[in-house]
């Protein structure tokens, strides 16, 4: 057997553990946002597995010094890249807990999967989603995407027409990647341009439509977005529910950023129209904070999503009583049949901090992104260059302002590898009207003031350094 000989040595060397996770997590300010691994610790990750095992506090030790210095650094509050939360020390804990339970929620006659469905049913009130609807924990939104769109393809399972989607251009790539992964014609795909706020264009959303109905084409699937990845904006979500209405198309909300928001109560009138949606993929571990990872499917019509995934295995075999009760199972309703105890983190994050504290700190995370915005506003080497819709900022380095706009692409992708680089920030890169620009992600709820003070000092070193470049 794989347990310990000598328990009490366990316990030191696991509270020794834990206290060090907790001395990272309180101090984590004083570190580099970011460092580059050095080679020789690169290279250790290639040695050959040994023949036999290695005490505990050897490898915890290898692990403090190799590993938890160098990853991508998003539990520092500097942090602003892509969409990463922070995560929390209440989530670390439930992941203990819950990895001791070693429970799997693929099924059966157990008190962790109440516990999912009642997350599920918690986020099913949040979004004003109808008794009868279903849900299900995932890894995140792309595999909860996967979920929703295969339900949506299950429910016009008798079609014959050839079947159109229609997503805005920024649209997030998931959605994409589901519809390959389904099979489907990437080619029907619809990308719908956006107005000056990123959001979908509805008339042209209008206009596509027509035009595929007039050619026979069955307008399927609406991709709306709670919060768009590149600027975190938010489609006219009502707007849209009433055309797939009136269509007779399935409406598919992509929350993974920005659904969370529904817990504050001056951002949720601008989420109205998510209740119509007939399914929502949205992330628990952006700004929800959860630990990686935890995503959600939410499916308006639960009996033909249980339909679509549920098999009627044998072995699988369903009784009224006993530990193969409790039907219907979480593996009836998506693509595993062996899943982790993930709920457990998420319950113990809602339970714990309230959605009060968990609204407000995503408020907190959109004042910031305004305070931002308003400095950038305020300086002349800078420019702002998408409207702040949530908690997203994109500008970029414009010099004096005397070269052409491309001249300053490649000083912006330099400046964004030089503040990585520095340790004091780390923002990342995207393009918006095919300029290079610098985006800030305000997600973890460990950033405050002072640290968009540092990123603004870094962006501002960094093109003291990168302006030196030939352009
Ligand atoms: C708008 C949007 N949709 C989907 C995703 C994919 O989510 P996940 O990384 O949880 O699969 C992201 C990730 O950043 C996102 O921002």
């Amino acid at each position: 057997m794989l347990d310990p000989k000598d328990w009490s040595e366990l316990r030191k060397q696991g509270h020794h553990m834990l206290d060090d996770m907790f001395d990272y997590l309180q101090n984590i300010q004083s570190k580099p946002v970011w460092q580059q691994a050095p080679s020789h610790v690169q290279a250790s990750f290639q040695d050959d597995l040994s023949e036999h095992g290695q005490p505990l506090s050897q490898l915890h030790e290898q692990f403090m010094h190799d590993i938890l210095p160098y990853s991508v650094g998003n539990t520092h509050p500097g942090f602003m890249g892509w969409v990463h939360g922070g995560g929390t020390p209440v989530g670390m804990l439930a992941e203990m807990l819950a990895a001791g339970l070693n429970a799997n929620l693929g099924g059966r006659n157990q008190i962790p999967i109440d516990v999912e469905w009642q997350v599920i049913g918690w986020m099913r009130d949040l979004f004003g989603f109808p008794d009868g609807s279903s849900g299900i924990l995932t890894t995140g939104t792309s595999s909860a995407t996967i979920i929703a769109l295969t339900t949506a393809r299950h429910a016009i399972a008798t079609t014959s027409k050839p079947l159109a989607v229609y997503a805005s251009i920024e649209a997030h790539g998931c959605i994409t990647r589901a519809l390959k992964i389904m099979g489907m014609d990437i080619n029907m795909l619809r990308k719908i341009p956006t107005n000056d706020e990123y959001q979908m264009d509805i008339i042209s959303l209008q206009q596509h439509i027509q035009n595929d109905q007039q050619h026979s084409i069955q307008p399927w699937l609406i991709i709306g977005t709670a919060g768009s990845v590149n600027t975190g904006s938010i489609d006219d979500l009502s707007a849209l529910a009433e055309i797939a209405k009136k269509v007779g198309a399935w409406l598919h909300i992509d929350g993974a950023l920005g659904a969370l928001a529904m817990l504050s109560a001056s951002i949720a009138p601008r989420l109205q129209g998510i209740q119509h949606a007939d399914s929502l993929a949205m992330d628990f571990h952006k700004w929800g904070q959860v630990p990686y990872d935890a995503g959600l499917a939410l499916i308006r019509d639960g009996e033909n999503h249980r339909q679509c995934f549920s098999t009627g295995d044998t072995y699988l075999q369903r009784e009224s009583k006993g530990l193969a009760a409790h039907s219907p199972w979480p593996c009836d309703y998506g693509m595993d049949l062996s899943r982790g105890f993930r709920a457990l983190k998420i319950w113990f994050t809602f339970q714990h901090f309230g959605k009060k504290r968990l609204g407000d700190m995503i408020e907190h995370s959109c004042e910031l992104a305004q305070y931002l915005t308003t400095h950038i506003q305020k300086t002349d080497n800078l420019e702002l260059m998408a409207p702040v819709s949530l908690n997203i900022v994109c500008f970029r380095y414009i010099g004096d302002g005397s070269q052409q706009a491309q001249a300053y692409d490649a000083i912006n992708r330099a400046m964004i590898c030089h503040i990585h680089t520095s340790g004091l920030a780390a923002p990342s890169l995207t393009y918006l009207n095919h300029r290079a620009v610098i985006r800030a992600a305000i997600v973890n709820h460990r950033t405050q003031i002072k640290d968009i003070g540092k990123l603004l000092a870094a962006v501002q070193q960094a093109a003291r350094v990168c302006d030196q470049i030939p352009h």
